[in-house]
């Protein structure tokens, strides 16, 4: 059931969000990726809270943060690639989905009920200490009301859950900017989501490409089609504005650019920010640029998509 609500502050002091973790509250702290929503996945009533603050509707399953691999291989099956993959991008911005382990403790709203378990571990310096101080496994969704853009600032996250979470830790802009790749160990070993790892980067370590996901029985909102939604509508691969678009460039031009000089890490690092300055502008329509899809292109325009789906 939701923590009583409070207004949400930000806490300079890493020992405080630990404890307010320990102790069942809802902290917002930034990875490279995006800002995540902090619970201790092994309190059931911290995991719910989660679900009511964000509204998220179903009890989809959440990724579990740990500080190093030796916390990771605690709590699933371990395999030769699990390995490689860790040694290769750990900590980063790599969910590994996994059997879970005898006796680990998780709580089954995490799984959503589900025997395997999705763990990562986050490479950005304030989530690292704070999950080695919080001493305890930390289950995080983006830290967004459910459907609405992910935040890569603190700014973003109060915008959307003031009053709903105990506290946001300040870590600046996040450096990848896109959620984490998502890899099913399997055997095979498969991409349930494109992000912050390429697919190229992924078959050059494990000797092969990832395959397409086998079905999980599972629907995430992330995998849905309409997510990560600014109020705006938008128009993908536009060659140029309409009248009363708002363009978006990629390269010099527009009104706002993913990246001036074209270079997808910026553009994916930017690509929440601006749709969330879409929204701070009052903008109802905008037009997007094409973005090659290729390497980190592919995260950005699956985030693009979505962004773009008819809504309900
Ligand atoms: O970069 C990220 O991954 C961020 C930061 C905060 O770590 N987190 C994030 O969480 O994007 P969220 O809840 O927005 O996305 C979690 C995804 C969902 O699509 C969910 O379906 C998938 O992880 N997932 C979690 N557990 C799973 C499982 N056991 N099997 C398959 N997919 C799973
Ligand atoms: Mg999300």
């Amino acid at each position: 059931m939701p923590q009583t609500l409070r207004l949400c502050e930000i806490a300079a002091d890493l020992g405080k969000a630990a404890q307010l973790l320990r102790a069942g509250e809802l902290v917002a702290f930034p990875t490279e990726t995006v800002y995540g929503l902090g619970a201790n996945a092994t309190d059931g009533a911290a995991v719910a809270a989660i679900y009511a603050a964000k509204n998220r509707p179903d009890f989809n399953p959440l990724i579990v943060h740990v500080p190093d691999v030796a916390g990771a291989r605690a709590l699933i099956h371990w395999t030769d690639e699990a390995d490689r993959l860790a040694e290769a991008f750990w900590p980063g911005p790599l969910t590994l989905v996994g059997r879970l382990r005898e006796g680990h403790g998780i709580s089954s709203l995490v799984t959503a009920g589900l025997d395997t378990l999705a763990v990562r571990v986050p490479g950005a310096p304030v989530a690292q200490s704070l999950l080695r101080e919080a001493g305890v496994p930390v289950a995080a969704p983006s830290a967004n009301p459910s459907g609405r853009i992910s935040p890569t600032t603190a700014a973003h996250v109060l915008a959307g859950l003031d009053g709903k979470i105990a506290a946001v830790l300040d870590g600046g802009p996040c450096e990848v900017g896109l959620e984490s790749t998502i890899l099913h160990l399997g055997p095979p070993v498969q991409m349930l989501r494109a992000g912050g790892v390429t697919g190229t980067d992924v078959e050059r370590v494990i000797g092969r490409r990832a395959e397409a996901p086998k079905a999980q029985g599972i629907t995430a909102p992330g995998q849905l089609a309409s997510h990560y939604a600014p109020r705006a509508e938008l128009r993908l691969n536009a060659e140029g504005p309409r009248p009363g678009e708002t363009f978006v460039g990629f390269g010099a031009g527009g009104d706002l650019s993913l990246s001036v000089t074209g270079d997808l890490r910026e553009a994916a690092a930017r690509l929440f920010a601006v749709l969330h300055e879409l929204d701070a502008r009052g903008v109802t329509r905008a037009a997007f640029a094409p973005v090659p899809d290729t390497g980190l292109g592919r995260a950005i325009n699956d985030r693009l998509r979505r962004a773009a789906a008819p809504r309900d």
